[in-house]
């Protein structure tokens, strides 16, 4: 009987698009890794698979980073393009293509989506109020206004959501909103909005979750459909760093809107490359299958919005989306000061990438779970598993075949055989764990193999038959080299550039799955290489401390005495124009009576602002000689919860302090609020 053929598949997958505005960090990359295994396990496997990305480019976020950073937003996302795909490539995360959603493709298909969903009667136009900046001249998004929390009083946050409480509002909620860009505080101002009528798809959703997500997923995402779906505003107005919306003026799409159209136009892309069309695959009776790898934050935007808008214009949905949880450091959420929140071209400074992969590799699984970065496990697993057990069957039966059998293979020994059955009878169910995306079991499964390849040489003790049986020992380091040759298979979509130098050493082609059910004899291989060095916890270290130092570098400078007596520390030109300071007008100022340096005081700073400013003066200055004076204010401090209230600024002064202490005052003509330059 001759098997059946077996079905070439066709897939298409993709990871969730990463922001234009920021590094590929180690969160980031465990996405990336997680796809790519299941991508180059497809292709080893002899299926079509097109593994795609590009960068999110649009939104509010990103165009101000780029103002700050003083470049055009298309020459900013050109460099973050760069530099992410260099990041991909030190990871081995081999796409297919590495598009943008800054492109024709892109506009086109954005457009084509509104004409079909404003036919179909699934958009509609509405005035809406928002906060609006009229010093930046844009509505602000809620992550742009900041004020003090509605429910607790803590002061600086954000529009969206309080820290320190936790409570979620609206910006408009917040008490002394103002713009996290210039501090002025917003005026309510009315705009048309174009509405996505989400609850139209309602039934259609409820059906289509269960069937294209985890049960865990589809669970929690259920809670929604108790109510109706709120309609959803995918307009956004100029400024905006985006697509413009077709017949409106000055209206662009929402970046959450154009990003995932940039799954679409990025494959769109590919196919034109190979000469193809994309409705091979996504084309309405296709049946080819497609997958989005997706963190746990943005379920919501994929398993509704996504699979809405494109039933709204007729476009299929995706096979399945495959949701991961977050990547904690040493079993915290990654912290920049604490220098977790690692990038992927520092990790790759100081640590092997492949290393990353075999990690992660062993931690995931089909489920939503958080998985943790521990470093000292970290090590362990590489030292102890990875080298001590996987690669070392490698110098143990390559090194000693070089140096006295000329690099020459023979036949296996019967137990050898026997040995080798038992790793090739394992490939069905290793590739059901790589198919079902539980690495981890598969990593184990490895693992295990290993340790009994470990055993049989340890038993067989070559080192000690040597000079009495040599032919015997040839066999058995034959043996060993066969088998870690099937465990490099087996780890090949892990461990890509450790495979590539295993069929290196043996002479082979790159392996494909099927490769692991062949056995080599009578070969000659070449000089063994090191295949992987032991993670020494020095570089640990010293990759945390650079990233520290990168962020300590980048965070706004903290003013300290000491430094400024040894001679002051440098700080780059975009530090010091992050300090906003103003003419401020005391309006009103009182003594604390419980402290003895403190004054209250009411500083006016221009455009109907007050800040109320906890200032350390009073040895030096009386209420009464500081009222009524125009003085120097930083006016974009953070503002301080202090014992005798919050702090909402500072006011410049000079010298040693105590009595000793002089404010630094305007010139009488100088106009309250104007900035100092
Ligand atoms: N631009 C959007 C996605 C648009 S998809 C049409 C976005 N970008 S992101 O850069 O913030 O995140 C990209 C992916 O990385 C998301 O899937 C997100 O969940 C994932 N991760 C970001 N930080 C992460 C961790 N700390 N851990 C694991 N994944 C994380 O969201
Ligand atoms: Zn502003």
């Amino acid at each position: 009987m001759t098997p059946p053929t077996p079905v070439r598949r066709k897939i298409l997958m993709t990871c969730a698009l990463p922001y234009a505005n920021g590094s590929i960090h180690l969160g980031h990359m465990l996405e990336h890794i997680e796809a790519d295994i299941f991508s180059r396990f497809q292709k080893m496997n002899g299926h079509e698979c097109i593994f795609l990305c590009a960068d999110d480019t649009h939104g509010t976020p990103i165009m101000i980073a780029s103002q700050k950073a003083g470049k055009t937003p298309e020459e900013f996302i050109q460099k973050y393009h760069e530099e992410h795909v260099k990041d991909f490539k030190t990871f081995n995360i081999q796409f297919d293509h590495y598009g943008s959603t800054h492109s024709a493709e892109n506009k086109a298909l954005c457009e084509l989506f509104y004409t079909r969903m404003k036919k179909a009667g699934h958009v509609h136009k509405k005035s809406i109020d928002q906060l609006y900046c009229s010093h930046d001249k844009m509505f602000l998004p809620d992550r742009f206004v900041k004020g003090i929390c509605p429910k607790c009083s803590t002061a600086d946050q954000y529009g969206d959501s309080c820290d320190s409480c936790g409570a979620t509002y609206s910006p408009s909620d917040l008490k002394k909103p103002a713009c996290s860009l210039c501090g002025t505080a917003p005026v309510m101002k009315a705009s048309d909005h174009i509405f996505f009528k989400l609850n139209a798809f309602k039934d259609y959703l409820k059906e289509w979750l269960p069937a294209h997500t985890a049960p865990e997923i589809a669970k929690k995402m259920s809670e929604w459909f108790s109510e109706d779906l709120r309609d959803w505003d995918i307009s956004r107005d100029a400024p905006y760093f985006g697509i413009q919306i077709p017949g409106e003026d000055n209206k662009y799409f929402y970046v959450w809107v154009d990003a995932p159209m940039g799954y679409i136009s990025t494959a769109d892309q590919y196919f034109k490359k190979q000469g193809r069309t994309i409705d091979e695959y996504w084309g309405s009776n296709s049946n080819a299958e497609i997958y989005h790898f997706i963190g746990k934050d943005i379920v919501y935007f994929h398993t509704l919005f996504w699979p809405a808008l494109l039933k709204s214009a007729d476009f299929r949905s995706p096979t399945r989306i495959f949701v991961h949880g977050h990547v904690m450091v040493n079993g915290e959420k990654m912290s920049k000061s604490k220098g977790t929140f690692i990038s992927a071209s520092v990790y790759a400074k100081h640590l092997e990438p492949e290393f990353l992969r075999y990690y992660y590799a062993t931690k995931l699984n089909a489920n939503v779970d958080d998985l943790d970065l521990n470093f000292p496990d970290f090590t362990n697993r590489i030292n102890s598993d990875l080298v001590g057990k996987i690669v070392n069957l490698a110098s143990r039966g390559a090194q000693m075949l070089n140096k006295k059998f000329n690099s020459q293979t023979a036949i296996c020994d019967d137990d050898g055989l026997k040995l080798l059955k038992t790793l090739q009878a394992s490939s069905d169910e290793i590739s059901n764990y790589y198919n079902n995306r539980e690495f981890g079991k598969a990593t184990t499964r490895i693992r295990e193999l290993a340790e009994l390849t470990n055993k049989y040489f340890d038993e067989k003790a070559p080192w000690k038959l040597v000079e009495q049986n040599p032919e015997e020992t040839q066999k058995i380091l034959t043996t060993t080299i066969n088998a870690f040759r099937i465990l490099a298979i087996y780890l090949t979509p892990i461990m890509p550039k450790m495979s590539a130098a295993v069929s290196t050493l043996l002479n082979e082609t790159p392996y494909v799955w099927t490769d692991a059910q062949k056995i080599v004899s009578h070969q000659k291989i070449n000089d063994y290489v090191h295949l992987a060095q032991r993670v020494d916890p020095v570089n640990v270290q010293a990759m945390i401390d650079e990233q520290k130092a990168i962020y300590e570098k980048t965070a706004p400078p903290v003013a300290n005495k000491k430094t400024l007596s040894t001679g002051p520390t440098e700080i780059d030109f975009e530090d010091f124009a992050k300090i906003d300071l103003r003419i401020g007008h005391i309006v009103e100022a009182e003594e604390i009576k419980e402290a003895d340096k403190l004054l209250r005081l009411k500083v006016d700073i221009g455009n109907g602002i007050t800040k109320q400013i906890i200032a350390g003066i009073k040895s030096a200055y009386p209420a009464e000689k500081v009222l009524g004076r125009k003085v120097l204010v930083c006016v974009n401090l953070k503002p301080r919860k202090m014992k005798f209230g919050i702090s909402e600024g500072m006011v410049l002064a000079a010298g040693e302090g105590g009595s000793d202490l002089f404010i630094l005052s305007a010139d009488e003509g100088a106009a309250v609020g104007s900035k100092v330059k």
